[in-house]
């Protein structure tokens, strides 16, 4: 077959997520590790949003003070988030950026946020990339959970207490991992939730 008619698997996948962008409505939540932890965000320094969607993070970040960098596999989600960071008046340097083909250099970041966004071999770059002192804060869909949110396929949701497993070189701030334990009417229920430390070497 000519390469020119092989399909680009990147390609599709841009496709696919510039589509759901074009489709939904606003620049998304705010995810919830940040906005339940909001007293630990420091006063000043750099945070990434890494793979931000349309950036109702990177632009909450940005409200807080902080010197924001956003980047997205899609064009589209790009546009929305610097249409919305316009309208509300803060700066996000956001930039369409595939994060596994070019992830972040090391030690330039003080704050890392990950969303809804489980791709297991960045692990090692994304705790290289935070600054001695530097905080993650990564939530996503777990496997153990109470409504039929997210991915289907098991392989896209965190197993019990792999957040934990993922980044043992931080040092735990926080950590939420709710399952279906107890009254599943209440509680931040199908994800789990990390905010951890880079220790000062
Ligand atoms: C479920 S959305 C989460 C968006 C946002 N973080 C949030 O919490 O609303 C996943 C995002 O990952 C982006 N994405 C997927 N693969 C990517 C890649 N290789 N590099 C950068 N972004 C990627 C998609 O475009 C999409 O915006």
């Amino acid at each position: 077959m000519p390469s020119d008619l092989i399909p680009d698997p990147h390609e599709a996948l841009r496709q696919k997520w510039d589509q759901r962008h074009t489709s939904a409505a606003g620049v998304g939540e705010v995810a919830a590790v940040l906005a339940e932890n909001i007293h630990l965000l420091p006063a000043t320094g750099s945070a990434l949003d890494l793979a931000c969607g349309r950036g109702a993070s990177a632009i909450r970040l940005a409200q807080a003070g902080l010197r924001v960098t956003a980047w997205d596999l899609s064009p589209v989600a790009i546009e929305r988030l610097d249409s919305a960071a316009r309208e509300q008046a803060v700066s996000v340097d956001a930039e369409v950026r595939d994060v596994i083909a070019r992830p972040p250099e090391p030690e330039s970041f003080d704050l890392i946020l990950v969303s809804y966004f489980l791709e297991r071999g960045l692990t090692p770059a994304i705790i290289r990339a935070l600054r001695p002192g530097g905080l993650l804060f990564y939530q996503t869909f777990s496997i153990d959970a109470v409504s039929d949110c997210g991915p289907s396929n098991p392989a896209f949701r965190l197993q019990q207490n792999e957040l934990l497993a993922l980044f043992w070189p931080l040092k735990v701030v926080f950590y939420r991992e709710e399952g279906r334990i107890g009254n599943n009417q209440f509680g931040t229920r199908d994800i789990a939730m990390l905010v951890a430390q880079k220790p000062v070497e």
